[in-house]
């Protein structure tokens, strides 16, 4: 599906080399965006890639920017770099975060200091580092957008990851503090929480087994692929959801209801 509104608009993405972050980057530049696809230098080579070949298919573009969200010079890099080649920033898509590196699900009595201040500092510090790297030029285009991915782990309480659980229900936080003080200056703020994603992602720390239990579920039966999320996520960071800030939207084929 082609998504309309995005003709020109100046998208900031970051993670965008994990399995969901390049369902939004073909979106993004299908529908005509000129898009910043922020990832870690580590990522460089796959996220160049992944730009190159959504110039080529356009009808938008795309230009790799290899950073850490931790680090504030990295983030306002990315902002830049979007400033100079679109000459505006109209939304910002907080994607990346500490997920397919959990590892392990282990309870929250063995979770070293080290692990839990990892996820953190990405997932919660890295995604305020963002939006404050955005607000200013998010504002000067009148009617910024910024789009916080949560989870549906917030709502069941996932053992095993604790300090994944705590991060996202910090993300849903951080968001309606945004949407007041950023309101002010014409920037909605909004979260999406995805259910569980039968990615790379989720393969690497669930077994078949609880993928499917997951599935069985939900309202609509099936498994979560990251197409499903795109929608929610265009509509959020496009002009038409003007009206709509500091909410999370579950994506999760009506899994939870809280
Ligand atoms: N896959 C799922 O089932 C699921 C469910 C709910 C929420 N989510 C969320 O959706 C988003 C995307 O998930 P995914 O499955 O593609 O995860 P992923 O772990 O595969 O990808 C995350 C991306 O973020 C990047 N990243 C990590 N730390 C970074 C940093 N410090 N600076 C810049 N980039 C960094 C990684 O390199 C990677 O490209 C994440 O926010 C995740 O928490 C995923």
């Amino acid at each position: 599906m082609t998504h309309t509104g995005y003709e020109g608009r100046s998208v900031l993405l970051t993670g965008v080399v994990g399995d969901i972050g390049q369902e939004y980057l073909r979106a993004l530049t299908e529908a005509g965006a000129r898009v910043v696809a922020m990832d870690l230098e580590q990522a460089a080579e796959k996220g160049t890639r992944l730009a190159e070949e959504a110039t080529a298919a356009g009808p938008g573009n795309a230009t790799f920017v290899a950073g850490d969200i931790t680090v504030a010079a990295d983030v306002a890099r990315a902002v830049a770099t979007a400033v100079e080649t679109a000459g505006r920033l109209d939304a910002l898509i907080n994607n990346a975060a500490i997920y397919h590196g959990l590892g392990p699900k282990r309870s929250l009595l063995e979770l070293t200091e080290a692990d839990w201040e990892r996820v953190l500092r990405v997932n919660v510090t890295g995604t305020w580092q963002a939006i404050r790297a955005a607000a200013g030029a998010l504002a000067d285009s009148g009617g910024g957008r910024i789009v916080n991915v949560a989870s549906t782990v917030t709502r069941m309480g996932a053992p095993g990851f604790a300090h994944y659980v705590a991060s996202k229900a910090a993300v849903e936080g951080l968001t309606r503090a945004a949407a007041r003080e950023l309101g002010q200056q014409g920037t909605t703020v909004n979260a999406v929480a995805p259910g569980l994603v039968d990615d790379t992602g989720s393969r690497a720390v669930n077994t078949d087994e609880y993928m499917a239990k997951v599935s069985a579920t939900r309202s609509i039966q099936r498994s979560m692929v990251p197409a499903d999320l795109v929608g929610a996520v265009m509509w959020l960071a496009g002009e038409s959801s003007g009206f709509v800030s500091g909410q999370t939207i579950v994506v999760d084929g009506g899994g939870v209801f809280v």
